[in-house]
């Protein structure tokens, strides 16, 4: 029966959401500016429906369907991110919100690096995917960071908004990720100082080239000792 771990970045700590949460996640989502660009917040966001909503998160984890975490700052709420699987299991959906006075500080990319390391981690997923409306460019540059390339765009109306909006699909395929964490990558992933997974950031990185040449060193040590013999 998989949990909902904590995971820890460079600046933020993840963790499961209690029904002590709900009043501010009411307070940072009642904001028309993060409502309006997703296509599940309620506007007027309740503290009943934050209940309602954190109260789901533990028998979709339980069933590995769905991972939600409260993305803390200083042991502060900020936002929220969640992995869930989509029609079909092999995919990911990726969904996040960051409270506004904390925007553009690179916490929803950073989060993202966190829990898309995590999703694919669980061995279950083929590829992660997000989508935003055309209207949130900024949604679109936190996929583009994360690695993420551009699938297609499609128009949908969402009745919870009564509106339709063009939306940009985005992908992340486990092979792109895996090259994502490659050693000395010098690429935007990696320089942040995410979450590349311990056995990357612990190992000592030998170089081929090193490996080659201490292997030409012992065969001249050895012929050496051969025409000494
Ligand atoms: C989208 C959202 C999660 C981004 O959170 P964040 O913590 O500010 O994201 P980051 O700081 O990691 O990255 C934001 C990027 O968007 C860029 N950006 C911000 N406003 C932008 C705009 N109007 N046009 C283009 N890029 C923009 C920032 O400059 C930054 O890119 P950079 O690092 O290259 O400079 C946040 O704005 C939000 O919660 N919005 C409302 C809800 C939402 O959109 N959820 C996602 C639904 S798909």
């Amino acid at each position: 029966m998989p949990d909902i771990p904590t995971l820890t970045t460079a600046r933020l700590i993840l963790r499961s959401f209690t029904l002590a949460d709900a009043a501010r996640v009411c307070e940072l989502a009642n904001d028309r500016r993060i409502a309006d660009m997703t296509a599940v917040i309620p506007h007027p966001y309740l503290e009943d429906a934050a209940e309602a909503w954190i109260a789901l998160h533990a028998p979709a984890a339980a069933e590995g369907k769905e991972f939600t975490f409260a993305i803390t700052l200083n042991a502060a709420l900020i936002g929220v991110i969640a992995v869930g699987d989509a029609q079909d299991p092999a995919v990911g959906v990726l969904g996040y919100w960051i409270g506004v006075p904390y925007w553009n500080n690179g916490f929803a990319t950073e989060a993202g690096r966190a829990v898309i390391d995590f999703a694919f981690g669980m061995g279950r997923y083929t590829r992660v995917i997000a989508d935003h409306f055309s209207i949130n460019p900024a949604s679109g540059r936190v996929m583009q960071k994360l690695g993420m390339s551009y699938q297609r765009t499609t128009h949908k109306h969402f009745p919870i908004r009564n509106r339709s909006h063009d939306v940009i699909h985005y992908a992340l395929t486990r092979e792109q990720w895996l090259a994502l964490h490659t050693p000395n990558l010098t690429g935007v992933y990696n320089t942040f100082g995410g979450c590349i997974p311990e056995t990357h950031e612990n190992e000592p990185q030998t170089d081929r080239t090193d490996q080659t040449e201490s292997f030409l060193i012992a065969c001249l040590i050895c012929l050496i000792c051969l025409w000494l013999i």
